[in-house]
C-alpha cells in the first residue's frame, strides 16, 4: 500500500528546534502568535514543542493545540524521546487539536548509542516498538525520527525503519543531525531505504537537516529527487548552532524551479499546481515577525527574506533591471509579499497608515502599544523627513523591551 502524497508536506519546526537556537527563547504568548502566523502560512504541520522538557512547554503546545489545531488548520505535533514519560506528556499536551502528531525518536549512530544513550543496537532495536506502540494509544499520527540517521550503519538503519513502520509510525523522518551529509549522499540514502526496506511505501519519508556545512536547501532538493515528501524546516532557517533547513529558501526554490521538480512528482513540467500548500505571500511577514520575536536578526544577504535579496547597487544591474525585472531577478518580491512602501511615512502621516506598515512587517501590536509607539513615531517624525521601515522596528522593539 503506498502512503506517499503527491506534493509536498511542509512541517514547520520553529517553536521547537527553531526555538532552541541559543537566546532565542520564546514564551508562551509569543509562540502562539507565531504559530497563528504558521497556520496563515499555510504550513501542514506545526512542531509546537517538546512538553516534558518544561511546564512552559507543555503548557504553551496545549494552548497551540486548542487555539490553532482546528480541523481547517495545520496538524499539531509534540516532540517526546522514546521514553513513556516524554510519550505521554506529548500525547495530553496535543489532545485538544483535531490532528495532532507525536513525533517521537532515538538515536541510531554508534557514536550516540556509545557516549550518549550508552545502549547497544539490540536496545534501541527492542525500545522502538514498544515505544511506538505506546504512542499510537494517544494517536494515530505517529512520527518517529532516527537521530543522525546520516551517520548511521546503513545496514541498523534499515532494520530500524522497518521495525518503526511495522509498529505504527505513519512517518519516517530521517535526521541531518549535525549536518554532515552532502546532496548525492542524502539522495542515496532515500534510494537505499527504498530499495531495501520492504515496507517503506507505507510511510511518508521526512527528512530534518542542520546548516553546519550551509548545505541543508540542497541536501533536502535532493532528498526530494529520491522520493522524500515531508520537508522539516524553520522560518529563517533558524536553530541549533548553524540552524535548520529554510522554510522560505525549500518553498521557493520548489516554486521557481517547479518546471525541474514537477517530473518527480509525476507531472507535466509546465505544471502550474503548487508543490505545497504554502501561500508565498505570507513569507515576508511570518519572517519578520519570527525574527522580531526571537531577536534573531537576519543577514542582509540572506536568500529570499534578507534585506538585500530584492536590492541593486551596480549601475549595469540597476538599468538590467528598469528594462525588465528579469535580468536580474528570478522571483518578484512581491511573490513573498514583500510590499514596496508605497506610503511614505513622516510627520504628516497618520495612526492608521501606520499601523498598517507595522502590520505589513509582521507587527501585531495591542492599542496601547499602538498608541505608546505613534507617540515616538511622530517625535522620530518632527526630526526626520522619512521614517523608514528600519526606524519603525527600532521603535517598536525599543517599546516592547521597555513594557
Ligand atoms: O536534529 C535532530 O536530529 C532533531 C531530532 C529530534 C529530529 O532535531
Ligand atoms: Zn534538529
Amino acid at each position: 500500500m503506498s502512503n506517499q502524497p503527491d506534493r509536498i508536506i511542509i512541517f514547520d519546526t520553529t517553536l521547537r528546534d527553531g526555538e532552541q537556537s541559543p537566546g532565542a527563547t520564546l514564551n508562551a504568548d509569543e509562540k502562539l502568535t507565531i504559530a497563528r502566523a504558521l497556520s496563515r502560512l499555510g504550513v501542514d504541520v506545526i512542531e509546537a514543542g517538546f512538553p516534558y522538557s518544561s511546564v512552559g512547554d507543555f503548557e504553551a503546545v496545549k494552548s497551540i493545540a486548542e487555539t490553532v489545531g482546528t480541523a481547517d488548520g495545520p496538524t499539531i505535533c509534540a516532540l517526546a524521546r522514546a521514553t513513556e514519560n516524554d510519550i505521554k506528556a506529548a500525547g495530553e499536551a496535543i489532545a485538544p487539536a483535531i490532528k495532532g502528531r507525536i513525533h517521537t525518536f532515538i538515536a541510531t549512530s554508534d557514536i550516540h548509542l556509545q557516549y550518549k544513550l550508552r545502549k547497544t543496537r539490540e536496545q534501541v532495536l527492542e525500545t522502538i516498538p514498544k515505544m511506538i506502540g505506546y504512542a499510537t494509544t494517544f494517536t494515530e499520527d505517529v512520527e518517529f525520527s532516527a537521530e543522525d540517521a546520516t551517520r548511521s550503519d546503513r545496514e541498523f538503519l534499515y532494520q530500524v525503519v522497518e521495525s518503526a513502520i511495522a509498529a505504527g509510525a505513519k512517518t519516517i523522518n530521517l535526521p541531518d543531525t549535525v549536518g554532515y551529509t552532502t546532496p548525492e549522499e542524502f539522495g542515496s540514502l532515500i534510494r537505499g531505504l527504498k530499495a531495501n526496506v520492504p515496507n517503506i511505501e507505507e510511510a511518508v519519508i521526512s527528512v530534518h537537516g542542520h546548516n553546519d556545512l550551509g548545505l541543508a536547501v540542497a541536501n533536502f532538493l535532493s532528498a526530494v529527487q529520491n522520493g522524500a515528501r515531508q520537508l522539516e524546516c524553520t522560518i529563517n532557517g533558524i536553530g541549533e548552532r548553524a540552524g535548520n533547513a529554510a522554510l522560505e529558501e525549500l518553498v521557493m526554490a520548489l516554486h521557481v524551479r517547479r518546471q525541474f521538480y514537477n517530473p518527480f512528482f509525476g507531472r507535466e513540467p509546465e505544471s502550474e499546481a503548487p508543490l505545497t500548500n504554502i501561500n508565498t505571500k505570507e513569507i515576508y511577514k511570518t519572517s519578520r515577525l519570527v525574527s522580531n520575536l526571537t531577536g534573531m536578526i537576519i543577514q542582509p544577504n540572506k536568500a529570499v527574506v534578507g534585506g538585500n535579496a530584492f536590492a541593486h547597487e551596480s549601475g549595469i544591474h540597476q538599468d538590467g533591471v528598469l528594462k525588465n525585472k528579469q535580468t536580474y531577478e528570478i522571483m518578484d518580491a512581491e511573490s513573498i509579499g514583500w510590499t514596496s512602501n508605497q506610503i511614505v511615512l513622516g510627520k504628516h502621516s497618520g495612526r492608521n497608515a501606520f499601523g498598517s506598515r507595522l502590520r505589513d512587517l509582521g507587527y501585531e501590536l495591542s492599542e496601547t502599544e499602538l498608541n505608546k509607539a505613534f507617540v515616538r513615531f511622530k517625535d522620530l517624525a518632527d526630526k526626520k523627513k522619512v521614517v523608514t521601515d528600519w526606524d519603525l522596528e527600532a521603535i517598536v522593539n525599543d517599546e516592547t523591551q521597555q513594557a
